[in-house]
C-alpha cells in the first residue's frame, strides 16, 4: 500500500485563468503548457489501516490543518474508488519553490494523484489521472504528460471531458525555459483566490475570454511549424492579458514586483539586440524566459547580471509522471 511518484512542474504559455466550477476545477478557458525537465515534486503515499486521519509532510515538515485538509479532500476522491477506506501518510518534497509562482501545485498534485492511486492498487490510465490531478489543482492535469500539453476545457458538467492531452513530445522541439527567481517567499494572493476574484469582479475578464481562443490557435500553429518567434510573441501577449485582468479586480492586485519589471525590460532589450527571448509570468513575481537553446548561455548571463535576480534555473521540455 505504498508508492512513490515524481512529476515535473509545467509553465503555461496560454494560461488557465478562471473556473466555471470550483468544486470540480473546471476551467473557463483551455490552456497550453510545457512540462519542464526539472523543478519537480516527489511524493510517497502510504495507506495505513492504523491511521485516524491523513498526515501530510512537505519538505520534511509536518503541515498544519489547512494544508492537510486540502490533501485529505483530494485523497477522498481516491478513497471513493478504494474498497478499504484507509487514511494515508503523504511525504512530499518539492524541488521547486512552494507557492511562489513556480507552479508547485501542478507538480505537487500530479505526483500525489499518481502515487496515491498506485499505492491503492488502482490502475488509472493517463487520461483518468489527468482528470483526478485536475481536482487537486487545475494546472496539475497538464503535468501528467511531458512536452507540449493542451488542457481542453471540455463542455460536460461532470468534467469528464476536461483533461490534458499531449501535443508534442519533449524531444520533438527543444526550447530553453529560464526560470528566473526574484522572490521565493510565499505569495500574498494564491492563484486560486486571485483567479476567483478576477472572474467575479474584473471588467476585463470578458476580454480575456474573448482573446484566449485566438491566442490558443496562434500558439498551436506556431508549435506545429516550430515557429519560435510566433510562439514567443503569443506567449508574452497572453501573459500580459492575464495580468491585466488582475488590475481591474476589486480589490485590485498585481503579482509583479520591481524585479519582475527589471527582467521584463531586459528581455525587451535583448530583442532589440536581435536575440529572440520572450517572457511569461504566472501568479507570482518570478519570470520565465523562453529562448532557443543556441541563445541560452547569453540570455542566462544577462539575466544573472541583474542585481535583483537571485537565481536562474535552466529548463527544457521534460517528461510526464514517473514512478520510482
Ligand atoms: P504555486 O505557484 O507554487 O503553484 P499556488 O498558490 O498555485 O502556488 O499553489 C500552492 C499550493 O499548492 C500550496 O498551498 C499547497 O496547497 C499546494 N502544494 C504545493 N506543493 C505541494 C505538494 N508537494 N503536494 C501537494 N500540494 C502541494
Ligand atoms: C497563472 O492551477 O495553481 O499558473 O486550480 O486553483 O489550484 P488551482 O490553480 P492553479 O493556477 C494556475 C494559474 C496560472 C496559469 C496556468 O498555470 O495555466
Amino acid at each position: 500500500m505504498e508508492a512513490t511518484a515524481k512529476a515535473n512542474t509545467n509553465i503555461a504559455l496560454i494560461k488557465y485563468w478562471g473556473k466555471r466550477d470550483e468544486q470540480l476545477f473546471l476551467p473557463m478557458n483551455s490552456s497550453l503548457s510545457i512540462t519542464l525537465d526539472q523543478l519537480s515534486t516527489t511524493t510517497t503515499v502510504r495507506w495505513n489501516l492504523d491511521l485516524e486521519k491523513d498526515v501530510f509532510w512537505l519538505n520534511g515538515q509536518l503541515e498544519g490543518e489547512e494544508e492537510a485538509n486540502k490533501i485529505s479532500r483530494f485523497l477522498d476522491k481516491v478513497r471513493m474508488q478504494m474498497e478499504e477506506k484507509w487514511y494515508a501518510t503523504v511525504e512530499s518534497v518539492n524541488q521547486v519553490p512552494t507557492s511562489a509562482g513556480f507552479a508547485s501545485s501542478a507538480s505537487g498534485f500530479a505526483a500525489l494523484a499518481a502515487a496515491a492511486t498506485k499505492a491503492a492498487g488502482l490502475a488509472l490510465n493517463h487520461q483518468q489521472l489527468s482528470i483526478l490531478a485536475r481536482q487537486g489543482s487545475g494546472s496539475a492535469c497538464r503535468s501528467i504528460y511531458g512536452g507540449f500539453v493542451e488542457w481542453r476545457k471540455g463542455e460536460r458538467l461532470d468534467g469528464s471531458d476536461s483533461y490534458a492531452i499531449p501535443i508534442l513530445q519533449p524531444h520533438e522541439w527543444d526550447l530553453s525555459i529560464l526560470s528566473v527567481l526574484v522572490e521565493s517567499k510565499k505569495k500574498k494572493v494564491l492563484s486560486r483566490e486571485g483567479m476567483k476574484r478576477t472572474v467575479e469582479t474584473s471588467p476585463f475578464y470578458s476580454g480575456w475570454l474573448e482573446a484566449v481562443p485566438i491566442d490558443m490557435q496562434l500558439a498551436k500553429e506556431a508549435i506545429h511549424h516550430r515557429d519560435f518567434e510566433k510562439l514567443g510573441r503569443v506567449t508574452e501577449s497572453n501573459a500580459m492579458k492575464m495580468h491585466a485582468t488582475t488590475l481591474g479586480a476589486n480589490p485590485p492586485f498585481m503579482y509583479w514586483q520591481s524585479a519582475t519589471f527589471d527582467v521584463m525590460e531586459q528581455v525587451l532589450e535583448l530583442r532589440k539586440k536581435g536575440i529572440q527571448a520572450y517572457f511569461t509570468i504566472d501568479a507570482g513575481p518570478n519570470v520565465k524566459v523562453l529562448c532557443e537553446p543556441h541563445d541560452q548561455k547569453k540570455v542566462c548571463e544577462v539575466l544573472k547580471s541583474l542585481p535583483l535576480v537571485k537565481d536562474v534555473f535552466i529548463c527544457h521540455p521534460g517528461s510526464g509522471i514517473t514512478y520510482l
